[in-house]
């Protein structure tokens, strides 16, 4: 984003601006979404000027440094600040991003930040994933098995691991799901693309003994069928993996149970 403006009919306003310090040369302007359910106020942009030569270079490292030295009431979420837990996940630049990995110098211009779109806003870039955590916990993300318990481990062939690739490094960031337009339109009934990439994982599994359960449970119109392939989410998610492909393996396993 070139130049940052407000959408014409935004209800967002321009809210405060807070200058950079004195004798700063290489100022970057960060327009951070604003929202407080305590005080009363509709939801604004402010905007801080960030002295970028004492500030590390991701978009997670602009928020820690506001919020130490700009202005202590911005809250956001995150933790390992290193990609693997997934709660910095937020809109930069118009794209759903986690902020600790997300370089600030790929944003040309000023850089504009909001919640994860779609989402009830508990306050500024904190989105409510209640219901998101809620349709993980209905897909049951554990091993469920009725065969006796070996008194070692359960075994698995190398083979059988590797179907496991590109769906255990999910770090349910819901950039994915936040991205998709279906999710959006129906994210009280449609499980969106990372639940269902989670509901894939076990669903192949090898060791897992629920398979017909499990695809029972997502035989519905809304679970997983309103994903029209729109790919929004694989061209999103910053672990680079492929929810769209998941979803379309789960159908080929709904077809070819019927056969
Ligand atoms: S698939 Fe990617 S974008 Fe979606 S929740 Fe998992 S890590 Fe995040
Ligand atoms: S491919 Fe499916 S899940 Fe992914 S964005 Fe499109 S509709 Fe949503
Ligand atoms: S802080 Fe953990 S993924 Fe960004």
């Amino acid at each position: 984003m070139a130049e940052f403006s407000l959408p014409k009919n935004s209800k967002v306003k321009k809210g405060a601006e807070f200058k950079a310090p004195a004798g700063a040369t290489n100022v970057k302007k960060f327009h951070v979404y604003r929202w407080n359910p305590d005080d009363g106020k509709n939801p604004h942009m402010d905007t801080y000027e960030v002295d970028m030569d004492s500030c590390g270079p991701m978009v997670l490292d602009a928020l820690i440094k506001i919020k130490n030295e700009m202005d202590s009431t911005l809250t956001f979420r995150r933790s390992c600040r290193e990609g693997v837990c997934g709660s910095c996940a937020m809109n930069v630049d118009g794209e759903n991003a986690l902020a600790c990995t997300k370089s600030i110098e790929e944003v040309k211009g000023d850089v504009s930040i909001t919640p994860l779109p779609h989402q009830e806003v508990i306050k500024d870039l904190v989105p409510d994933l209640t219901n998101f955590y809620a349709q993980y916990a209905s897909i049951k993300p554990w091993m469920q098995t009725q065969s006796t318990t070996p008194t070692k481990e359960r075994l698995q062939s190398i083979e059988d691991r590797s179907k496991l690739d590109g769906l255990y490094e999910c770090i349910l960031c819901a950039c994915c799901s936040t991205s998709c337009p279906s999710y959006w339109w129906n994210g009280d009934k449609y499980l969106g693309p990372a639940i269902l990439l989670q509901a894939y994982r076990w669903l192949i599994d090898s060791r897992d003994e629920a398979t017909g359960d499990r695809l029972d449970n997502l035989e519905d119109p809304f679970r997983l069928y309103r994903c029209h392939t729109i790919m929004n989410c694989s061209n999103t998610c910053p672990k680079g993996l492929n929810p769209a492909k998941a979803i379309a393996e789960i159908k080929k396993m709904m077809v070819e149970r019927q056969h």
